[in-house]
């Protein structure tokens, strides 16, 4: 598909009192050339240009951010989070988000986003951000849904099609390989197409083929030199002749360097205002010949058909906000929803049994130890403190663009309280910011006060996290590590008492290697919106069975990450020199010890999984994306006593590859909710692209024929179950040219044999075959060692690739 071929507008226009609807293309025929290039840029922070004139009348509409809420800010605009913005839902940020593993809860999530963002008059929601976790470093990772594509993918398609079924749209962002702050505006992030295509793209491509973003938000970094809003190859042959996009390329806001250049490679929205200065070099390109109107035309009738298309929905939604007086969303409902994805995104750790002291025989010092229940669920809060001021004081959301000014805001003290019916004692311990206020005598009476309720106290739950001074748009963390006042505060509490749930506010992974022997429990609450801090309390007082799972791995050290001496970079690069092995498909490769392994969380009950068969049902191709190749069947029971959700994960892994891959690949998973004692069948389809890989000779997908291991389980290393299977695939062969080596020549099928026979037969001794096997053909015939010369090597050439 050419550029000038693309696709319908997002909705149709719809006309009516009160409508402003157009019609694109006659409003398109009418524009002169500077209007056409006046909407190729913003009029201000967050509107499109209006034009209005005899005969024409393109509103303005409004793009916002963010991800997890509406930030629609009212005055002093900035795309920092620094002016204030109007009360909107504050939903959990993307890395609880994608712990849910929760493809219909994100619909769900993006339909009420849909609601807020129509009911304040906007047409875009700029999110959401996908992309890949590759270090925990990564001061935006609280953006982004995971360090895997297949996750990505999939819920990032179901929340953007939630919000566009609102009649508004989405901008999924930031396009591409934007995984660090660092030099974020400049960086050329320097990585190989294999892995571009196999981990840094897929998360886009199904978000676009499944739900047609209206708008994808090009990053300010280079990848591989050219920047992404100038990048023809990323914006144009890939994202539209190869995916089929149909919506508009917006600029991350001051991504565009050279205007022209960003038009030509189909960036065709530039945020925010260049106040007329970009708009003029677009003119000016055109009349000089050296851009082409009809690019021009393309762009601004994507941006015309962006404005007609929200039209519809924001008319209607004016006129019954002007009928009702009403907000035009269920701020409760709203909070409610925030609430229940937040519990669903928060994990469970670790909840091991605590030893009981119980008297063996009479007399105080004839005590023994004996297995008791874990922690948690919390009976009652009968008994319970609460340690650490971020019980008080949420840290909920990070900083930067995406900060919503939520509508209201609930902390996990208050909702214990209120769950309790009873005051629950509770000591601060720390200071949340920033961070080091907490030195000296303040210090060690907040410690010394906390080790006191927790002395007096049952069961201790200890809140700890990182400030929000240390995770944020703009910049990277520096280190993995909690704040030190924070674990000197578990270690006192510790001394003090063995009964400790730890509760994580954070937006990444942080270690737990060094302080988690101190504490049975440990929660991973991730950062939970407004509603996060009752979310936490329904899943401690067992309201909520945690179904969270680590959609990131928790490394043991931060030296562990695969990024580790490639992050971030220097002198302008960054090297993505782990390739393929981001995540956990590089702990599984080494083989190494984590602390949590990606796809980890546990629940109050237990799975049983049986039954785990894999079939093939037709043979492969690596373009097929819509059919079955093969169909994975498990039996999932729920063998506790207490109704729970378990998300069933399908790795593959292709042994025989003729190039390296991943020991094995999520590629499918599903959440099934069951009562005690209930089972349920699931079923899982791989197509043929699940089972290819990115061929980085012949760029394209290709499924070689051959054994695929199949497995089935609850994390990446918690697998109860696997199969083999021989797929029908493509006999991947490289042409043989003078290059290749003889090796390869040897082990080619049509003319292997006989250079095998002419190898064996000529001047080489069979002790140094080992050696001349990797030595180029043209070579080993100019050596004459090979039984051919040239001629003989030419013929051999045509007939194999004949
Ligand atoms: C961020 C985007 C955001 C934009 C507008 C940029 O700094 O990278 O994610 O949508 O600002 O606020």
């Amino acid at each position: 598909m050419t550029i000038e071929e693309t696709a319908e507008a997002p909705a149709a226009a719809g006309s009516g009192a009160g409508s402003r609807a157009f019609d694109v293309e006659h409003v398109l025929a009418a524009l002169t050339l500077e209007e056409k290039a006046s909407l190729l840029s913003g009029l201000d922070f967050w509107t499109t240009q209006p034009v209005a004139r005899d005969g024409v009348a393109v509103p303005g509409v409004m793009v916002t951010d963010g991800p997890h809420g509406l930030r629609k800010q009212a005055e002093s605009p900035d795309h920092l989070g620094l002016g204030t913005s109007v009360p909107a839902t504050c939903f959990p940020p993307a890395a609880t988000l994608g712990s849910t593993w929760d493809p219909a809860l994100l619909r769900r999530v993006g339909e009420a986003l849909g609601r807020e963002t129509r009911a304040n008059d906007v047409a875009v929601l700029l999110g959401p951000g996908i992309n890949i976790k590759r270090s925990p470093l990564n001061g935006r990772n609280f953006e982004y849904l995971s360090e895997d594509p297949v996750i990505s993918g999939e819920l990032g398609a179901a929340l953007v099609a939630g919000v566009q079924s609102q009649g508004v749209g989405t901008s999924l962002k930031h396009f591409a390989a934007n995984n660090q702050e660092a030099d974020r505006m400049r960086v050329s992030a320097d990585v190989d197409e294999r892995t571009l295509r196999e981990i840094y793209l897929p998360g886009f491509e199904r978000v676009v083929k499944r739900a047609q973003p209206w708008t994808v938000m090009c990053s300010y970094n280079r990848i591989n030199d050219v920047y992404a809003s100038q990048n023809h190859w990323l914006l144009t042959e890939v994202l539209r002749d190869e995916w089929g996009f149909e919506g508009l390329v917006v600029s991350d806001w001051g991504a565009v360097r050279d205007r022209v250049a960003a038009v030509a490679a189909g960036l065709d929205l530039e945020m925010p205002a260049s106040g007329g200065r970009t708009d003029a070099e677009v003119v000016a390109a055109v009349r000089a010949g050296t851009l082409d109107e009809a690019v021009v035309d393309v762009a601004a009738r994507r941006v015309l058909r962006m404005v007609a298309g929200s039209l519809p929905a924001l008319d209607a939604a004016a006129a019954a906000r002007a009928g009702s007086g009403a907000e035009g969303f269920d701020v409760d409902a709203h909070h409610a929803l925030a609430r229940e994805a937040a519990a669903a995104g928060t994990v469970l750790l670790k909840n091991e049994p605590v030893a009981e002291p119980v008297e063996t025989s009479p007399g105080l010092d004839n005590l023994d130890r004996r297995e008791g229940a874990p922690l948690l669920p919390l009976a009652s809060a009968e008994g319970v403190a609460v340690v650490g001021e971020l019980a008080r004081t949420p840290r909920y959301q990070g900083a930067g663009s995406s900060q919503v000014n939520p509508t209201r805001l609930d902390d996990a003290l208050s909702a214990l309280r209120a769950a309790a019916g009873t005051d629950v004692p509770f000591a601060a311990g720390y200071t949340v910011d920033g961070a080091d206020a907490g030195s000296g005598t303040d210090a060690a009476a907040l410690l010394a006060d906390a080790v006191e309720v927790a002395r007096a106290a049952e069961t201790v739950l200890v809140f700890l996290g990182l400030p929000a001074s240390y995770e944020s748009e703009g910049f990277d963390r520096a280190h993995m590590d909690l704040p030190a006042e924070q674990v000197a505060l578990l270690e006192a509490v510790a001394s003090v008492s063995p009964r400790i749930v730890v509760v994580l506010a954070n937006g990444s992974a942080v270690s737990v290697a060094s302080w988690q022997h101190l504490a049975p429990a440990v929660v991973e609450g991730w950062l939970g919106g407004q509603a996060g801090g009752s979310a936490i309390i329904d899943v401690l007082l067992g309201a909520v069975n945690p179904a969270g799972r680590l959609a990131e791995t928790i490394p043991l050290r931060l030296q562990d990450n695969p990024s580790y001496g490639n992050f971030p970079g220097e002198l302008g690069h960054v090297r993505y020199g782990e390739g393929l092995l981001v995540g956990y498909r590089w702990y599984d490769a080494r083989q190494a010890d984590v602390a949590y392994p990606f796809g980890h969380g546990l629940s109050y009950t237990t799975f049983a999984y049986d039954g785990v068969a894999a079939e093939v049902l037709r043979p492969a191709s690596g373009a097929d994306e819509d059919t079955a190749a093969v169909r994975v069947r498990v039996t999932v029971t729920n063998t506790g006593d207490r109704r729970g959700a378990e998300v069933v994960q399908v790795y593959v892994g292709d042994p025989e590859a003729q190039v390296q891959r991943p020991e094995r690949e999520l590629k499918a998973f599903g959440k099934v909710d069951l009562a005690p004692g209930e089972s349920r069948e699931l079923t899982f389809d791989l197509t043929g692209r699940d089972l290819a890989y990115w061929h980085p000779v012949l760029r394209r997908w290709v499924v070689e024929g051959g054994e695929f291991v199949i497995s089935v389980g609850a994390s990446s290393r918690d697998l109860r179950g696997a199969a083999g299977v021989v797929v029908d695939g493509e006999d991947v062969r490289m042409p043989l040219e003078p290059l290749s080596t003889v090796a390869e020549a040897m082990a080619h099928p049509v003319v292997g044999p006989r250079v095998q026979a002419l190898v064996h037969g000529g001047a080489v001794a069979e002790d140094m075959l080992g050696m001349i096997g990797d030595m180029p053909l043209t070579v080993v015939a100019d050596f004459g060692m090979g039984g051919f010369d040239r001629d003989g090597l030419a013929a051999l050439l045509a007939e194999a690739n004949g």
